[in-house]
C-alpha cells in the first residue's frame, strides 16, 4: 500500500518546505518516500539544496525527489495528442514554433505531472508519495472527473469521436483540416483511463490525504477555505492544516503589531477547518534549506508523531441534493440545542451556536441559494437551501 500526501496552499506559504520536511522525516522513519513537485518553478531542489531531475533522483536513504518538467511529461503522456493539437494549430495558420508552444494547453502541465502519482503508486517502489502541488485550486478541480471530462472534450477533441469517425476523412479532404487519427484517440482513451485511476487514488480515504498550508493572513486563509470547500465537493479527504511562519511571542517590538495581527486570525483558522486539526510552525530566523532546517520544520509540525499518519478521518460537512433542496450537514462536537445563528455574506456562511462558530465558504452552487430551514438531528446540524436559483445541478458524488 502506498500512502499519498498532497500539500497545497497559496503561493509562497511554505508548501515546498513542508512537503520536503515531511518527506525527510518519513524517510528517516524508514518509509520509502518520494517527494514530487508539480510546480514548474523547481524549488524542491532548493529546499534539499540539490539538483533534482524530471525522473526520480535519489536524495538519501529511503528518499527520492522529482521535479516536474512540462515538456518531459508531455512527451511521456501527451505526445500523440499534442502532435495532433499542434498540427491543428499549424493548419489554423500558426507557425511551427508557436504551434508547439501553444499545444501545451493551460492546466495540461499540472495535470501531466499529477499523472506521476498514479505511476509511482502502481510501481510499488514507494511507501509514501509526498506531493508539493502547484499553488492553485485549479489542479484539484481538473481532477474532478466531470470537470476533467469537459475540459478534455473542449480542448482536445474539437470534434467528438463519433462524429469524427463518420465525417472525419471527408472533412479532412474538403477543408484540409487535420483529423485525429485513431492512435490519437487510443492515446486519449488511455490517458482518460489514467486520469480516472488517479482520481480514484486521490479520493481514496485509505490512501490519500490533502494537507493545506497557510499563513496567518486574511487573503491566504480565505483562499485556503475555498480550496477546503472544493476538496470536499470533489471528495478529496483533508487531514491536516499547517499554519506556517507563526511569529513567536519573543519576536520583538518590530514584529509586535504583525504578531498581534497573526494572533487575531488564529481563531478564524480553527473555525474554518475544525475538526481537521491545525499544527503551527514558527517563523524561523533563517531560510528552510537543507536537511537540518527541514528536520527542524518537520519537528515543529509533527513533533514525535508519524508524519504519514492520518490526522483526521471523515468529512467535516457534506452537501447533497434532496429533491427541491440542497442540504448541508455538519457534525457538531456537542449536543447543545441552543439557538443556531446563521449569517451569510457573499459566499461565506457563518454558523454560530452559543459561543461555537464555524466559518465556511459555500460551494458555488449554494452561493445564490436561499437558506430555507434547518435543525438538529442527533448531533448533526442540518441547513437547507432552495435548489431553485442555485446554478446548475450538484455534481454526482459531490457531498
Ligand atoms: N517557517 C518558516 N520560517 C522561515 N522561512 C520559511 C518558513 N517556511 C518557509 N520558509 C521560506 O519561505 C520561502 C518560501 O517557502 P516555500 O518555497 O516552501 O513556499 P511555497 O508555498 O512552496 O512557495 P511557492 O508557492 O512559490 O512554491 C522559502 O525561502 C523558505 O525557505
Ligand atoms: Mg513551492
Amino acid at each position: 500500500m502506498t500512502r499519498i500526501v498532497v500539500y497545497t496552499g497559496k503561493g509562497g506559504v511554505g508548501k515546498t518546505s513542508v512537503a520536503a520536511a515531511t518527506a525527510l522525516l518519513a524517510a528517516e522513519r524508514g518509509y520509502r518516500t518520494i517527494v514530487l513537485s508539480t510546480d514548474a518553478a523547481h524549488s524542491l531542489g532548493d529546499s534539499f539544496d540539490r539538483r533534482l531531475g524530471p525522473e526520480p533522483t535519489e536524495i538519501g536513504p529511503n528518499l527520492w525527489g522529482q521535479e516536474s518538467e512540462v515538456f518531459h511529461n508531455i512527451d511521456k503522456y501527451w505526445g500523440t495528442i499534442q502532435e495532433y493539437v499542434s498540427s491543428l494549430l499549424r493548419w489554423r495558420g500558426l507557425d511551427d514554433v508557436l504551434a508547439e508552444e501553444m499545444s501545451v494547453l493551460p492546466g495540461m502541465d499540472e495535470l501531466a505531472s499529477l499523472l506521476w502519482i498514479a505511476e509511482h503508486h502502481d510501481s510499488g517502489k514507494y511507501d509514501l508519495i509526498v506531493v508539493d502541488a502547484a499553488p492553485t485550486g485549479e489542479t484539484l478541480r481538473l481532477l474532478s472527473l466531470p470537470e476533467a471530462g469537459r475540459w478534455w472534450l473542449d480542448r482536445i477533441y474539437p470534434i467528438q469521436r463519433k462524429i469524427a469517425a463518420v465525417t472525419g476523412p471527408i472533412l479532412g479532404r474538403v477543408t484540409g483540416m487535420p483529423t485525429p487519427k485513431s492512435d490519437v484517440y487510443d492515446a486519449g482513451e488511455q490517458l482518460f483511463g489514467r486520469l480516472e485511476h488517479m482520481h480514484d487514488l486521490l479520493a481514496d480515504p485509505e490512501l490519500t490525504s490533502v494537507r493545506i498550508v497557510l499563513n496567518l493572513e486574511r487573503m491566504v486563509i480565505k483562499e485556503a477555505q475555498r480550496s477546503f470547500t472544493y476538496f470536499h465537493l470533489y471528495g478529496y479527504p483533508t487531514d491536516l492544516v499547517v499554519c506556517n511562519r507563526v511569529l513567536p511571542p519573543d519576536a520583538g517590538a518590530y514584529f509586535g503589531a504583525w504578531r498581534e495581527a497573526q494572533q487575531r486570525y488564529r481563531p478564524l483558522v480553527e473555525e474554518s477547518f475544525a475538526p481537521v486539526p491545525v499544527r503551527d510552525a514558527p517563523f524561523f530566523d533563517e531560510e528552510v534549506v537543507g536537511d537540518r532546517m527541514l528536520r527542524t520544520l518537520g519537528r515543529a509540525v509533527f513533533g514525535e508523531d508519524d508524519p504519514v499518519a492520518f490526522y483526521y478521518r471523515g468529512r467535516p460537512y457534506t452537501v447533497r441534493r434532496e429533491g427541491e433542496r440542497f442540504v448541508l450537514e455538519l457534525e457538531l462536537p456537542f449536543t447543545s440545542r441552543e439557538e443556531v445563528r446563521l449569517s451569510r455574506f457573499a459566499d461565506e456562511l457563518v454558523i454560530a451556536v452559543g459561543s461555537w462558530r464555524r466559518n465556511l465558504i459555500l460551494p458555488r452552487i449554494l452561493v445564490d441559494a436561499e437558506t430555507i430551514g434547518g435543525g438538529f438531528h442527533d448531533d448533526i446540524l442540518r441547513i437547507e437551501f432552495a435548489a431553485a436559483g442555485a446554478a446548475g445541478a450538484l455534481q454526482k458524488g459531490a457531498s
